[in-house]
């Protein structure tokens, strides 16, 4: 069986990329390699190892046949030469980060990012002599007066988390990449290479938390790092083996491949029930605002439908009362659960401001439109019909709430 044919549809290569059964004594899935290290047939092929000259496994905190298997499989999915796999998508994001950037460098960044990755750039890179500026990247004027000499990396999540606003990856690169030695890294997170493919809009390294979407069942943490080959081997050789350790297990790595094979038929799911859910908030008389590509009222549609397959599994939203009111909604939703994380088959539904975000000052998440009442909803899986009954009833218990309106949306950037 042919599995490495590029040809193959997206949901194929996700169940069969890379693995042949006829070399694995007939196994369908493919083996755990549990094994720390790796025997050498002689010492001189141990050095040739060592010395990149042969392409063998030695150590798995470098490589290992059941991550390298998947590895294979993340960059045939996001049609990219190689992967590197990490133990969270955090380990993926500093491992790029540390080896891309040296001090004295300038980092350009979309204004609103996931909580952790803002407090690794400000707290982290920041505190190392690497100077963080955050840029309107959909103003491409900002973004090309914002470049100077010593601009390495312009680096975005899109949709970002938990506003929702999009980058236009292909503008950003085309206008990176007129200036010598930059490089574009877009976190993927909340798409996948199912719903958006930033390589092939010109970004060169694309970064998940795998433990979301692509694994899809909320049982481990993992990260990925996509790139061509000689970006890729860095990312691997420095900052996976030596500047952060975060290798990924084996085991985990198992369970990534069982999530990949479904992650097509999640992913339609996922977007077609959070589109119902969207649309029941939007029609409601105590929501203040709702964002979520799908719908007509999202400010960047026409780039939603050009970049994105589908417009995902998240929504952000305000009730009119703000976060009083949001609490109380919260509090009394009865299936959607109440906890951080995103892209697993439960929904769940988290407070920003007070979660993810909390790495942010307040005036910090106000400058990058993280209003203190956004909710986040990362619809899951479960019957459309019982969610929006859940919804229903929460948004009912709202009733009584001082429902005044708020101003901020999620959109409201300075
Ligand atoms: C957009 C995004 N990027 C990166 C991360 C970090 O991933 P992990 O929690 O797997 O380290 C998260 C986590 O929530 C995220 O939402």
């Amino acid at each position: 069986m042919h599995t490495k044919h590029t040809s193959f549809g997206f949901s194929t290569r996700a169940i069969h990329h890379g693995y042949d059964p006829l070399d694995h004594h007939g196994a369908l899935v493919p083996p755990i390699y549990l094994s720390a290290t790796f025997a050498f047939p002689t010492v001189e092929y141990g050095a040739a190892c060592f010395a990149g000259e042969a392409s063998g496994h030695f150590y798995t905190r470098i490589s290992n046949p059941t991550l390298a298997l998947l590895e294979s499989r993340m960059a045939s999915l996001e049609n990219g030469e190689a992967a590197v796999a990490f133990s969270s998508g955090m380990g993926a994001i500093a491992a790029t980060f540390w080896t891309l950037l040296r001090p004295g460098d300038e980092i350009i960044v979309s204004q609103t990012l996931y909580g952790c990755t803002f407090a690794l750039l400000h707290h982290g890179l920041g505190e190392f002599g690497i100077k963080v500026r955050h840029v309107d990247l959909t103003d491409l004027a900002a973004l090309q007066a914002a470049f100077s000499p010593a601009t390495r990396m312009v680096y975005c999540e899109t949709p970002a988390n938990p506003t929702l606003r999009l980058i236009d990856i292909a503008a950003v690169a085309e206008l990176a990449h007129q200036q010598p030695n930059v490089t574009v890294v877009v976190d993927n997170t909340y798409c996948t290479p199912y719903l958006q493919r930033p390589l092939e809009l010109g970004a060169d390294v694309v970064v998940h938390s795998a433990t979301k979407y692509l694994s899809g069942h909320g049982d481990i943490t993992a990260g990925i790092a996509v790139s061509n080959q000689a970006l890729a081997q860095r990312i691997r050789l420095q900052g996976l083996k030596d500047l952060t350790g975060a290798v990924m297990s084996p085991q985990d790595a198992a369970l990534l491949m069982r999530g990949l094979k479904t992650l097509g038929l999640r992913m339609d799911r996922h977007c077609s029930n959070a589109q119902a859910v969207a649309e029941a908030l939007q029609a409601h008389p105590a929501v203040q605002w709702v964002t979520y590509p799908g719908l007509r009222s999202f400010p960047q549609y026409e780039l939603a439908n050009r970049q994105m397959k589908l417009p995902g599994g998240m929504i952000a939203f305000e009730l009119k009362g703000g976060i009083e009111t949001g609490q109380r909604f919260m509090n009394a939703l009865q299936l959607f659960t109440r906890a951080i994380s995103l892209g697993d088959a439960e929904s769940l539904a988290q407070h920003p401001a007070s979660m993810t975000h909390s790495t942010y000052t307040p005036e910090q998440r106000a400058q990058h439109g993280i209003s203190e009442g956004l909710v986040r909803l990362s619809v899951g899986l479960e019957d459309v019909a019982d969610l929006l009954a859940d919804i229903q009833q929460a948004l009912a218990k709202c009733n009584g709430a001082n429902l005044r309106p708020t101003t901020t949306s999620a959109y409201a950037l300075k």
